[in-house]
């Protein structure tokens, strides 16, 4: 297979690259695109370290091919601040103490995003849902859920 042409666009900008055909997502974020607040663990679809939102969906960005995302619709940690101003999750993950090594938070807050986007005032089992599969070995989880709470009693 040869290296095919496409576009998408990431945090509102259009992309147009040649892409080999088992290139993942996750290496053309971090390497081609240098947006590397997507993290690479387990590159295995375990962690969630690596999630982004495509096409309002989080998505283990490891486990696409970029090939897929042709046309799509990407949002990625880097394009949550808005006019310099901290989206309400980010600004509510450092007042909560829900960030240790960081590691694991931009997959996370892009999971807790996509959950806000389709449902403003998730309950707490809802919230819990949401993250179960993205993994934290530093927090608890406690902090974390409390963050995005925090930002749906704003809401
Ligand atoms: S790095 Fe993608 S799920 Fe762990
Ligand atoms: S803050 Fe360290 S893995 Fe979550």
């Amino acid at each position: 297979m040869r290296n095919r042409k496409i576009s998408f666009t990431v945090n509102n900008e259009k992309v147009t690259l040649h892409v080999r055909p088992y290139e993942t997502l996750l290496e053309t974020l971090r390497e081609r695109l240098l947006l590397t607040g997507a993290k690479e663990a387990c590159g295995l679809g375990s962690c969630g370290a690596c999630t982004v939102i495509v096409n309002r969906k989080p998505v283990r960005s490891c486990l696409i091919l970029t090939l897929e995302v042709e046309d799509a619709i990407i949002e990625t940690i880097e394009g949550l601040k808005k006019n310099g101003n901290l989206h309400p999750l980010q600004k509510a993950f450092m007042e909560k103490g829900a960030v240790q090594c960081g590691f694991c938070t931009p997959g996370m807050i892009m999971t807790a995003k996509s959950l806000l986007d389709r449902n403003s005032r998730p309950n707490r089992s809802e919230i819990i849902e949401a993250i179960s599969s993205n993994l934290c070995r530093c927090t608890g989880y406690k902090k974390i859920i409390e963050a995005v709470e925090d930002v749906c009693s704003k809401e």
